[in-house]
């Protein structure tokens, strides 16, 4: 099984960026973990960080046919990109979009969600550990086509 972790705009910040919101876990402590969780599962997990939205589209377009998965914490893309959106419409696979802070406890602008009218699951609030439940639903269900 192949999954890709996806993350957006300043998330390679994690850890040193608003570390009430976002806590002191950096995003390398967050692969490392999700790599060694999805290797003891028998899955290969791919993770890619980009502050460049014509990156991250290309990732996703990368993924079709070849992964079974993504996992994607779009950051600020969330409540702006149709075109992420699209581009995860094309993907066939599971998608699992994650936030780590609650954002709908935050501003009014974080509380729409373009990705969600495509993701399988959303999970926000639970810091780092989102990621992890991310790849343990995505690990039972099988990943395949939505
Ligand atoms: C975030 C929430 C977004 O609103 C914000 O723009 C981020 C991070 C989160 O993980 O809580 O950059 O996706």
């Amino acid at each position: 099984m192949k999954i890709v972790l996806l993350n957006g705009p300043n998330l390679n910040l994690l850890g040193d960026r608003e570390p009430e919101i976002y806590g002191a876990t950096t995003l390398a402590d967050i692969e490392r973990r999700l790599t060694e969780q999805a290797r003891a599962e028998g899955a290969e997990l791919d993770c890619f960080q980009t502050n460049h939205e014509g990156e991250a589209i290309d990732r996703i377009h990368a993924a079709r046919r070849v992964a079974d998965a993504i996992i994607i914490n779009p950051a600020a893309w969330t409540h702006t990109s149709i075109a992420l959106l699209d581009a995860l419409n094309a993907f066939e696979g599971t998608v699992v979009e994650v936030h780590l802070s609650n954002v709908h406890k935050r501003e009014s602008f974080r509380h729409h969600s373009y990705v969600s009218l495509r993701a399988d699951g959303v999970i926000a609030g639970l810091g780092g550990h989102g990621y992890r439940a991310a790849l343990d639903f995505v690990l039972r269900r099988g990943g395949g086509a939505s």
